[in-house]
């Protein structure tokens, strides 16, 4: 028997990310991070809002300095500051959570954000970057964290091959 896709493209949608430039494991330096471009897909796919998660003091721009911090951010279970906050999703009934895998887990400012919003009746859409990691442990993490939201199946992205990854993106949407 065939079962129908769930049709979320049409629904109100917005993209919630953290992303990060700078020097990253397997690409050196760059612009824009991995999972900013993938967001950028996802924009253009469905017309969702988009809302970036920033870190009011930056990670070092250094790869191996950023892994530092993000280690000791995640032993000390940390909710660092925000550069700014979204308020609610009221407006929103598929919201896309999307970020690279930092050790397995989400990227702490993501919980800072994600703990600050009303998840019932939302249905959540992770997508990550990684390099071998694939979702990790990040939708077992928004279970927790998105209390009253239904976590849907998630898409995952090897941060060297974004730039390919359009087709990938369009056939998960
Ligand atoms: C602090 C840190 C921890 C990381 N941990 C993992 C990991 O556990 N598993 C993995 O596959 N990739 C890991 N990576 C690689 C990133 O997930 C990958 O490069 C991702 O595409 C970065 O996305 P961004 O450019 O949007 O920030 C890590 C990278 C950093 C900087």
């Amino acid at each position: 028997m065939l079962f129908e896709k769930e049709n979320y493209k049409d629904k109100k949608s917005i993209i919630i990310y953290f992303s990060r430039a700078d020097e990253n494991y397997a690409v050196g330096y760059i612009d824009k991070g991995n999972t900013e471009v993938i967001a950028e897909y996802i924009k253009e796919l469905t017309d969702a809002e988009m809302f970036k998660v920033e870190r009011k003091i930056p990670y070092s721009k250094e790869y191996r300095a950023c892994v530092r911090e993000v280690e000791d951010e995640q032993e000390n279970d940390e909710r660092p500051e925000l550069a700014h906050t979204l308020d609610n999703i009221d407006n929103y009934e598929v919201v896309y959570i999307g970020a690279p895998v930092y050790c397995g887990l989400l990227p702490q400012p993501m919980v800072t954000q994600l703990e600050k919003l009303n998840w019932s009746g939302k249905v959540v859409r992770p997508f990550t970057t990684h390099e071998g990691s694939g979702l990790g442990n990040i939708p077992r993490q928004l279970e927790d964290i998105c209390n009253g939201a239904k976590v849907v199946d998630g898409l995952a992205v090897r941060g060297t091959s974004v730039k390919n990854a359009k087709g990938k993106v369009e056939a998960w949407i």
